[in-house]
């Protein structure tokens, strides 16, 4: 087969379509797929992109060597997440970083917190009043920020607490999508990136408080910020601030929105498919007596149901990869520098695998086994999310706890939109409130 190069046959997007790609990748993103096919080079912004719509395509990306690969978009992200950022980093840096706090990040550790991430999760729910309307991804927010302060910067004390919340609120807030994804945005004349730089220096005086009371204190409770502040280089020294402070950033960025998405996605399902929460329902009901997490997240149904929202509803459009070799990719040629950008949304779209790939069948996850190329919330390979264990522990515990305490409705249609990197709900799935519910074994207590 003779092997085609990309550039010849680059489209280029015109600024409508391009708009139209950046805020709705699921039916753009089908759209391109439709007309050019599973190897589409794009012209963006005056770069080149190659769009990979195929789960064959996504394993020949994540086959390659990791060193092979240099971080995507850098020019856009240093200045977000910070220089030390796992996202900007690449080759032997990277690859040392991740080792270093993938431990406080691991499934193993994250199964001993599974009564925080429920006593969390209560206390967010118990706002909630039979009758009221409330915007879902608020209460989500809440939880997976609240759990991400207890996991991870492993903060126990009161006013720290309150403060790291309403920073990392405004952190969040201030993430502008055009600051993000135009560099040339990031500059002190524009508003927007000034306000973003004020909360990122509230954070980086916040970080400094949290280091200087963890050192004072000088206990290893297993976070990640322990870990960080007992790592010893290779050369004996330790992990500067600067350093911390980055990571943090982008564990906090990448971690707190996104995990509390998919929450928010599967009430929206489950609101919608009664049939589907019934059956949920009655699979945690007759696991046991309470709610034990480590029991609970092994419940094949609550994974089905969770795994089938974030394929519906992928967070993030996309993973990106850019060659620093040429490389060949389902028989094209790939030049250094041209970014490969894997299409999570249409490979999760992709008929042949998901068939009525636009309906909500978690039914398709107990059937079926998926591989890493075919079903790929999380990216894969050498940058695979390092939050994956965490953020599917806490949906499915969060998800447990709400569904069989609570009878709930949403009450508009949503919509899959880009909000900065992430995707989520249009209008952030409003519930209403319908009423508290017993789970099967308290009513049964209550009747004896
Ligand atoms: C549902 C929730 C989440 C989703 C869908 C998600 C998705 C992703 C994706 C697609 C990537 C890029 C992977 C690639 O390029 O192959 C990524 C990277 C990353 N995620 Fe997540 N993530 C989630 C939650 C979290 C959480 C809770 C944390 C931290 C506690 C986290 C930390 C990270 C980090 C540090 C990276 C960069 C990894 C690297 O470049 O080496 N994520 N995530």
């Amino acid at each position: 087969m003779s092997v085609a190069t990309s550039s010849s046959r680059a489209i280029s997007l015109n600024l409508l379509q391009q708009l139209r790609y950046y805020n709705e990748p699921m039916t753009m993103g089908g759209w391109i797929r439709e007309h050019y096919g599973d190897f589409v080079p794009v012209r963006f912004q005056g770069h080149e992109y190659i769009g990979i719509a195929t789960a064959e395509g996504a394993r020949q990306i994540f086959a390659n060597d990791p060193a092979n690969y240099d971080a995507f978009f850098k020019e856009g992200f240093t200045s977000i997440a910070g220089p030390a950022s796992l996202w900007v980093l690449a080759g032997a840096v990277h690859r040392r970083e991740r080792k270093l706090f993938a431990p406080a990040v691991h499934a193993t550790h994250v199964r001993e917190h599974g009564n925080t991430v429920l006593e969390i999760t209560r206390l967010h729910l118990a706002k909630w009043q039979p009758g009221q309307t409330v915007k879902s991804i608020d209460t989500t927010m809440a939880i997976s920020r609240d759990v991400i302060m207890r996991l991870v910067f492993g903060i126990e004390e009161d006013k720290l607490m309150e403060e790291g919340q309403e920073i990392l609120d405004e952190l969040r807030i201030s993430l502008n999508p055009l600051i993000t994804f135009i560099p040339a945005l990031q500059k002190r004349w524009y508003p927007p990136w000034r306000r973003f730089s004020r909360a990122k220096e509230r954070f980086t005086e916040w970080v400094n408080r949290v280091l200087a009371a963890r050192r004072a204190l000088n206990v290893d409770s297993g976070d990640v910020v322990s870990i960080m502040l007992a790592t010893r280089y290779e050369d004996g020294s330790p992990m500067q601030d600067d350093e911390i402070r980055d990571e943090l950033m982008t564990i906090m960025q990448g971690g707190h929105e996104t995990t509390a998405t998919v929450l928010a996605w599967a009430l929206y399902e489950l609101g919608r498919h009664p049939e589907v929460l019934a059956k949920l329902r009655a699979e945690l009901e007759d696991s046991g007596s309470d709610l034990n997490p480590n029991l609970v997240v092994k419940l094949p149904y609550l994974s089905a149901v969770c795994d089938e929202t974030v394929r519906l509803h992928p967070i993030l459009a996309e993973c990106a990869r850019v060659p620093l070799i040429p490389m060949e990719i389902l028989g094209h040629k790939v030049l250094p520098g041209q970014a490969l950008v894997i299409s999570i949304v249409s490979i999760h779209h992709d008929p042949d695998l998901y068939p009525e790939p636009d309906k909500f069948i978690p039914e398709r996850f107990i059937e079926r086994t998926y591989n890493r190329y075919e079903f790929l919330p999380f990216g894969g390979a050498h940058r695979r999310c390092l939050g994956a264990a965490l953020s599917e522990y806490e949906t499915r515990i969060a998800l447990a706890e709400l569904v069989l305490h609570w009878e709930f409705q949403p009450v508009v249609i949503e919509r899959d939109t880009r909000h900065d990197v992430a995707m989520g709900p249009k209008y952030g799935v409003p519930l209403r409130i319908l009423a508290r519910r017993d789970p099967k074994w308290a009513a049964s207590a209550t009747n004896e």
